[in-house]
C-alpha cells in the first residue's frame, strides 16, 4: 500500500506547505485509526464508533459500516427483509464489479429502497467501497456526501486514503471476529467445566453462580474493561474448580478437617489454576484462581502473597467468596444475617481483604438496584 503514500504526496511537497499539512494530517488521522481500532472490545463499538471517526476524517456527511456474517448476511437493523434484500443485492453487485466500486450518483446504483434503508438522500453522491481480508469480504464500508452529484465529489486524492482505510477496518473486523469465535469457545468451556464442579459439588455450583453475579457488579464499580470483566466473572465461576480432584470423603465431610485434610482441601486453588492454564483464552484467570484464598497480610495460601501481589480479580473473588459462604451457611455452620457478615468482612479489612475491595463491596449494598 505504500506506493499509494508516495505517489500522492510526492507532487503536493512542492506545490507548498499547505498541501504538505493536510498530507500528514491525513497520514497522522490514518495512524491514529489503526491505534484506536487494536483497542477496540466488540463488532458494535467497532461499527459505531469507526464510523464517526472515518466520518470526521474523510470530512464526509455520511459513513457507515456494514459486517457481513458467516451465513452470507449483513446485520441490519431493520426488520423488513424485502429492504434488506435490495441493499444486500447492491453490496454484491458492487463486491464483483471493479467499475462500480468508484463513487457514484445514486442514481447509477442503488434504488429507492435501498438509499432509504441506508438512509441516503436523493442528491447524495456515494461510494460502496467492499471490505476484504486475503480475497474474502468480510463487510462494506458505504460513504456519502450530501447534495453533491458530480462524480468527483470525491476527490482522487481521497481513493489512497479510503484505499488504506478500507484495509485497515477490513482487518480490525476479521481480527475482532476471531476473537469473537475464541471467546464463544471459551465460554463453552467454562461453562462446561462448571457444569461438571456441580455435578460433583451441588452446593459449590450454585455458590459459585452467586459469585459470577457479585463479581459482576463489582467489576463495573471498579470500572474494568469488558475482557477484564468477562475474566473476573469466568474465574469467579471457575475458582473452587480445583475441588473436582478433591477425594469425597473430604469434600463432603460434615464436620471439621484434621490437619492432613485440611492441606488436601488447600491445595484446590493449585489445581485449579493448574487446569484451566493451558486452555486457550483462560490463561489469564488462572492467576486469579491460584489467588483466591491469599490474605493482604501475607499469611494465605498457597503462596502466601501480600498486599498488590495479589492480582485485583483474586481481591474480589476473596470477598465476594467470604460474603456468600458466610450468608450461605455449611451444614456444619449455620448461616449468618447480611449484617454479621459485613461486620465480619470490615473487621478483617486490612487483614485478610482489601480494605479498597470490602469498601467497594459494602458500599454496593446501599446503592438500590444492587440486588443479591
Ligand atoms: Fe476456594
Amino acid at each position: 500500500m505504500t506506493h499509494y503514500i508516495e505517489n500522492y504526496s510526492y507532487p503536493y511537497k512542492t506545490r507548498g506547505s499547505g498541501a504538505v499539512t493536510r498530507t500528514t494530517e491525513k497520514l497522522t488521522g490514518l495512524s491514529r485509526l489503526s491505534h484506536f481500532l487494536v483497542g477496540i472490545e466488540t463488532i458494535d463499538t467497532l461499527i459505531e464508533r469507526s464510523a464517526v471517526y472515518i466520518r470526521d476524517m474523510l470530512r464526509v456527511d455520511y459513513c457507515r459500516i456494514f459486517i457481513l456474517s458467516s451465513d452470507g448476511h449483513y446485520f441490519f437493523k431493520s426488520k423488513q427483509s424485502e429492504t434488506v434484500e435490495a441493499v444486500e443485492k447492491v453490496f454484491e453487485l458492487v463486491s464483483s464489479s471493479k467499475e462500480a466500486q468508484k463513487p457514484s450518483s445514486l442514481e447509477q446504483v442503488l434504488d429507492i429502497r435501498a438509499r432509504e434503508l441506508l438512509g441516503l438522500k436523493i442528491r447524495d453522491c456515494h461510494w460502496i467501497i467492499p471490505l476484504c481480508v486475503e480475497q474474502s469480504q468480510v463487510g462494506t464500508l458505504v460513504l456519502a456526501k450530501t447534495n453533491s452529484t458530480e462524480i468527483d465529489a470525491f476527490p482522487p486524492d481521497t481513493y489512497y486514503l479510503v484505499d488504506l482505510i478500507a484495509d485497515q477496518l477490513g482487518n480490525a473486523i476479521h481480527r475482532r471476529q476471531l476473537n469473537e469465535q475464541l471467546e464463544n469457545s471459551s465460554i463453552e468451556i467454562v461453562l462446561a467445566l462448571s457444569k461438571t464442579l456441580e455435578t460433583r459439588d451441588p452446593y459449590s455450583g450454585a455458590h459459585s453462580k452467586r459469585l459470577a453475579s457479585f463479581s459482576e457488579k463489582m467489576a463495573r464499580y471498579f470500572n474494568l474493561s469488558g475482557r477484564e470483566t468477562r475474566e473476573l466473572c469466568w474465574a469467579a465461576l471457575l475458582h473452587d474448580i480445583g475441588k473436582i480432584g478433591i477425594e469425597d470423603s473430604i469434600l463432603h465431610k460434615p464436620g471439621s478437617l484434621t490437619t492432613r485434610e485440611w492441606e488436601v482441601m488447600k491445595s484446590h486453588s493449585e489445581v485449579g489454576a493448574h487446569i484451566v492454564q493451558d486452555l486457550s483464552g483462560l490463561e489469564n484467570i488462572a492467576s486469579i484462581i491460584l489467588s483466591h484464598h491469599e490474605r493482604v497480610d501475607g499469611k494465605g495460601y498457597p503462596q502466601g502473597l501480600m498486599g498488590d501481589q495479589i492480582p485485583m480479580g483474586a481481591k474480589i473473588i476473596a470477598v465476594v467468596d467470604s460474603y456468600s459462604a458466610m450468608t450461605e451457611g455449611r451444614v456444619y455452620k449455620a448461616p449468618r444475617s447480611h449484617e454479621e457478615a459485613i461486620l465480619e468482612l470490615e473487621k478483617n479489612s486490612g487483614l485478610m481483604y482489601a480494605p479498597e475491595v470490602v469498601n467497594a463491596f459494602v458500599s454496593l449494598f446501599d446503592e438500590s438496584d444492587f440486588v443479591d
